[in-house]
């Protein structure tokens, strides 16, 4: 008999991106000659940076060559990659990370979806409500979150709301929670964490022996001096967190994948016995039995963006990116809805008018304005009545987006 992982079978139909995938194709089978702007998943518009494609290209001229050829490499990821992180994302903000407790991978998505791995099957886990879907259908897939109830949520999943109401800003939970996934700056809502507010979450990890899984692939975008890069900034993360970072949104990556994880050797945790295991050995012990690491190529692309000329031309692309968040942002606003994000994060997160669901303003924009975003319930049932515009559309798509919607 071919038994199935029955979690599998609790999950809705789709993923949140492929449902809204499905409704565009039928939308636009339907109108062929509808003009679709696309400002729905967070994929990136402009091609790759001049010093990455460089790097690419000579990294595939080695590769023709017998001497300089490149079969497996290591599984953890090529030292020249992992030297330039250490130094650049780290030492120079002053944390030290050491180059074993970096991890190259394909991109933030598998890895925040493959943590999961290495914690107990019976690990309660927290999110934060609306939240990026991979970290709980994951959950769902091992078996962690419970049932879905009516009320959207999984009976065993803590969640922490986030809402106009306390500023988007979640609470410390009031049950004891195992890990917490913290994604700042945040998807879906676009706000970020002050150094102080992220302080509370490192303490009270320590105090209460909670992993925290924090999700840091939009770091790029901070443009405030107040909001913390990477968790470690705050003292004594080290002992309490695994950060995820991702090339995809800083370097247009989306299609190249490559990003990484830092888990650090202090990071400890317990078996059923009690003993002692650091997290940082067993995370080893996964990636190099499941993974063979991502492509010479994309690490040598993904190296190139810590060169002077990639760190300018990253700069310019998130520049870009970030005028048109500023753009959505200023335009919703001056419709007269409520919206927060667009200022250290490429998404703008706006309360749908007149009390309309989310699907019922995804449909309108869709229909009425060809425009395709995000409805906010498909985060979470603290999305409901949100939607999310991403900022990645090119210029001229994000300035005729929002020239549609100005009679809305
Ligand atoms: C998003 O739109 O939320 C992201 O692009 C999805 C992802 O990074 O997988």
């Amino acid at each position: 008999m071919i038994k199935v992982n029955d979690n599998f079978c609790k999950l809705p139909g789709s993923y949140l991106f492929s449902e809204v995938a499905r409704r565009v194709g039928a939308y636009s089978e339907a109108h062929p000659e509808a003009k679709i702007i696309r400002m729905g998943i967070g994929d990136v518009t402009l091609p790759l940076c001049p010093s990455a494609i460089a790097a690419m290209h000579a990294a595939i001229d080695e590769l023709t060559r017998r001497d300089t050829f490149h079969g497996y490499g290591p599984e953890t990821g090529y030292d020249f990659l992992r030297e330039a992180i250490a130094k650049n994302d780290y030492g120079l903000r002053g944390v030290s990370i050491e180059l074993d407790e970096i991890f190259i991978n394909d991109g933030a998505k598998s890895d925040t979806g493959n943590i999961g791995d290495i914690l107990s099957h019976d690990c309660r886990i927290a999110v934060t409500d609306p939240v990026y879907p991979v970290y709980v259908d994951t959950n769902v897939m091992a078996g962690r979150a419970g049932n879905l109830e009516k009320s959207g949520c999984w009976s065993n999943i803590i969640y922490l709301p986030c809402s106009i109401e306390n500023g988007f800003v979640p609470s410390l939970p009031q049950e004891h929670p195992d890990a917490i996934y913290l994604c700042y700056p945040n998807n879906p809502t676009g706000t970020s964490l002050s150094r102080k507010e992220l302080t509370k979450w490192v303490e009270y990890a320590i105090t209460n022996n909670v992993l925290l899984l924090f999700d840091s692939a939009y770091e790029a975008y901070i443009t405030d001096g107040d909001t913390p890069h990477s968790i470690y900034e705050i003292p004594g993360a080290k002992k309490v967190a695994i950060e995820f970072r991702s090339y995809s949104k800083t370097a247009g990556f989306t299609g190249v994948r490559c990003g990484y994880t830092v888990v650090p050797k202090e990071l400890e945790g317990r078996d059923r016995d009690g003993n002692v295991i650091g997290l940082n050995g067993l995370w080893r012990r996964r990636q190099t039995t499941k993974f063979n690491g991502a492509s010479y190529i994309s690490q040598r692309g993904a190296a190139a963006l810590y060169s002077d000329s990639g760190k300018k031309e990253v700069a310019e692309n998130i520049k870009y990116y970030m005028d048109n968040a500023k753009m959505i942002l200023n335009s919703v606003m001056g419709l007269g809805l409520q919206a927060v994000g667009g200022v250290n994060a490429p998404y703008v997160w706006v309360k749908t008018p007149d009390g309309m669901s989310s699907w019922e303003f995804f449909d309108l924009l869709l229909e009425k304005f060809q425009i395709v975003g995000t409805p906010g319930v498909g985060f979470g049932p603290s999305g409901e009545g949100y939607f999310r515009f991403s900022a990645f559309s090119t210029r001229e798509a994000t300035m005729q987006a929002m020239n549609r919607i100005k009679n809305i």
